[in-house]
């Protein structure tokens, strides 16, 4: 794993997109991508570039259950707001969290994940150290599923939603498996409450408590954090 420590979730975007920025010039034709709030600065600066994504596809990591892809809340909204309105994609691709048939829904993205390999994944962490949605316990194995969220995970991601009640209890995600399978991973962390997940991804034990530790299996992993997030390492990097 190559770790960048930075100042400020800022300059953290700004390495991420040197990452992506290298991945479009290399070719990287299918890029996998993230929600949450550790991506926005980095689509920001995407948006800024003249990179052109009209030739390359996207597929994204997860999905709500039983949330439109209109409601404001959802993945989909996000990424129309954040990135594909203004830098858009031949294809992108999300999980229908409005699909009626899991195991079906869950089929139709593995082919579309095998029909377009990921160059290029990017991730953001859960302070439970859950990758896009596979929380502790998911089988290192796996690929698209559908996932019920913990407690913590719901209480994280209530910041969003008006009411408790209205976060959604599950979502579909892309697998550990599915993860694992991209050429190349960046994963952007920031802030004092990802610390303790980043140093357990980084230098704990390979273990499917913490699901980001697989990732210390990876040829090809970049993870970017700022000095808070970073502020639990107990190893020099
Ligand atoms: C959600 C997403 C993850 C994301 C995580 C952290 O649970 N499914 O893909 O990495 O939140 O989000 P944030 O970057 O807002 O801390």
């Amino acid at each position: 794993m190559k770790i960048i420590v930075v100042s400020t979730p800022e300059k953290g975007a700004e390495e991420a997109f040197k990452v992506f920025e290298n991945a479009h010039k290399n070719g990287a034709q299918v890029f996998g991508l993230a929600t949450g709030s550790s991506p926005i600065g980095l689509y920001e600066l995407l948006v800024k570039s003249d990179l052109d994504f009209s030739d390359r596809v996207s597929v994204n990591l997860d999905e709500y259950v039983e949330l439109a892809g209109s409601d404001p809340q959802s993945y989909k909204y996000f990424m129309e707001e954040h990135l594909f309105h203004m830098k858009p994609f031949k294809e992108s691709y999300l999980p229908n969290g409005l699909a009626e048939d899991a195991s079906a829904e869950e089929a139709r993205y593995n082919k579309i994940l095998a029909a377009n390999p990921v160059d290029l994944q990017l991730l953001g962490i859960g302070s439970n150290a859950h990758i896009g949605f596979n929380e502790p316990g998911t089988p290192f194995d796996i690929q698209t599923h559908k996932v019920k969220l913990t407690d913590e995970t719901i209480e994280a991601n209530k910041r969003f939603f008006e009411r408790e009640e209205d976060v959604p209890k599950y979502a579909y995600s892309m697998g550990l498996k599915s993860i694992m399978d991209a050429k190349e991973i960046v994963l952007v962390a920031f802030g004092e409450n990802k610390a303790q997940a980043v140093e357990d991804m980084i230098n704990g034990p390979i273990t499917e408590d913490v699901p980001a530790s697989i990732l210390q299996k990876h040829p090809n992993v970049t993870v970017i954090v700022d000095q808070a997030a970073a502020s639990q390492l107990s190893k020099e990097v």
